[in-house]
């Protein structure tokens, strides 16, 4: 069987046979001649059926419908000059069909593939994803996706991180959203839950000393929804350790930087270095600690970056109760550790964001690595000694063997990729999202069980 060309690889193959494969994308019947727009994963390619060339395939093109999935044998020929279509990465070239196979038919998909499909209803959308994923724009986000990643997988190794996967399944770890719990089977009434970021295994592995630990982490937080904000999202996380907070600040903003460059040369960056703005400066001048610093908000090529430091440590709820605004893990601002016993709320972290164009895309800090004043944190935020044993217990029990100083950081990798794209929402930038209330319309989940699994799970449904 002859090798399949890529639908991009044929402008190099001007008068060779091949064979392509892929999707009618389009089909338009000029009166003796059909063209169809073959796709592939590499772009579009006009298919040409002559009657006069071929017996049966231009009688069998006639069937062809969207989405069809064909083989096409043909020889590759030179456009004339007036048919040369410039948008097209192949616009120089067609092929011109001498066989047809009919691979596999396809039903006429429930909304347009060929067009933009953001203004389709969501829902649908969502129900059909591997339809809409077909389309242009989702394909492009997907690949911009991918190369962000690889970039920072890249950037992170040639700077001496490793990657670590860590367990999905575990004990809560106090981030400030609501977890999603898993029933045990082999522990009846237990329960795991599934991690709201790695942050208490990145500080264990700088414990286990790595001094640099990264990984494209997936997250889960069971929090209500919002453009920017999914159950389930990837973070670039990493850790360091022996470093300060403009060690961190300095290697962040290089590998932005760089990735910008390499994976959106397009984009122009408003301001470089990122300006640093303390929380209060922020909340001062702009009324938020996510400032959007952009000179121009209608160019789509601006990107505006800017540090938010010295975040406070606490901050009071409505009933009265104190809770970290980062996290528990957070260092003491130097300057304010005095202040911890005798006005702990103007206490600042050692605690940093990163935003861009108004979005937080990423937060970090120095952390505690000592026993006596992560007790004390715990002790602030109202955790009795016996809780504080339970639940951070083997934290506090890991700084008591030669915990390094250490921090990280943790940017988005949804909302970096939304902005590089320009999307309004991350699920444009996502494979397979959850609609607003977190539901996967094609698979049906969150679903019920059948009484048996319920079972064996130890769980009874309450009405
Ligand atoms: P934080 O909770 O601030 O910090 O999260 C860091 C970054 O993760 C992204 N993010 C989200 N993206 C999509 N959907 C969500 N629901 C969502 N929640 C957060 C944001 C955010 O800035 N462990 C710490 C980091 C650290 O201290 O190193 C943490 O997770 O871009």
């Amino acid at each position: 069987m002859q090798k399949r060309t890529w639908n991009t690889d044929t402008v190099n193959k001007v008068s060779d046979m091949v064979v392509v494969k892929g999707w009618v994308h389009a089909r338009r019947d000029m009166g003796k001649i059909i063209f169809i727009d073959l796709r592939d994963k590499t772009g579009l390619l006009q298919v040409v059926f002559a009657p006069k060339e071929v017996g049966g395939a231009y009688e069998f093109a006639k069937t062809l419908r969207a989405e069809y999935v064909v083989e096409i044998k043909g020889t590759v020929q030179k456009r004339t000059e007036k048919t040369i279509n410039p948008k097209l990465e192949t616009g120089t070239v067609e092929v011109l069909a001498t066989d047809l196979k009919i691979l596999n038919e396809s039903k006429t998909p429930p909304f347009e593939l060929d067009k933009d499909t953001r203004a389709v209803n969501e829902e649908v959308r969502l129900k059909y994803r591997y339809l809409d994923l077909r389309s242009e724009r989702m394909h492009n986000n997907l690949a911009l996706r991918d190369k962000v990643i690889s970039f920072f997988r890249n950037y992170m190794h040639e700077h001496g991180f490793i990657e670590i996967e860590t367990p999905i399944l575990i004990k809560g770890t106090p981030e400030g959203a609501r977890e999603f719990i898993v029933p045990s089977r082999l522990h009846g009434g237990k329960f795991y839950v599934l991690p709201q970021s790695p942050q208490q295994f990145k500080q264990l592995c700088m414990v286990a000393g790595f001094e640099r630990y990264f990984q494209i982490a997936r997250c889960f937080r069971d929090e209500d929804q919002r453009g920017d904000r999914q159950p389930e999202f990837t973070q670039l996380d990493f850790e360091m350790s022996f470093v300060e907070r403009e060690d961190i600040l300095k290697y962040t903003e290089e590998m932005f930087i760089e990735m910008v460059a390499t994976v959106a040369p397009e984009k122009k960056l408003s301001h470089t270095p990122f300006p640093r703005l303390t929380y209060v400066e922020a909340m001062e001048k702009y009324g938020t600690d996510k400032p959007d610093l952009r000179k121009n908000k209608n160019d789509p090529n601006e990107l505006a970056f800017c540090w938010v430091l010295d975040f406070p440590m606490f901050e009071k709820l409505e009933d009265g109760t104190i809770q970290a605004m980062h996290h528990p893990f957070c260092d003491v601002h130097p300057a304010d550790l005095e202040k911890l016993d005798s006005d702990p709320m103007s206490v600042r972290a050692n605690a940093y964001d990163l935003v861009l164009n108004g979005y937080e895309l990423s937060s970090g800090s120095i952390r505690i690595h000592k026993r006596e004043l992560q007790n004390k944190i715990f002790h602030l935020l109202g955790l009795a000694d016996d809780e504080i044993e339970k639940k951070f217990g083997h934290m506090l029990e890991a700084f008591e063997y030669g915990a390094p100083p250490h921090g990280g950081f943790a940017p988005g990798i949804d909302r970096i990729v939304m902005l590089l794209a320009g999307e309004p929402n991350i699920r444009e930038v996502m494979a397979y999202p959850k609609t607003g209330d977190a539901r996967d319309p094609m698979m049906g989940a969150p679903s019920g069980l059948p009484p048996k699994a319920l079972k064996e799970a130890h769980v009874k449904v309450v009405e």
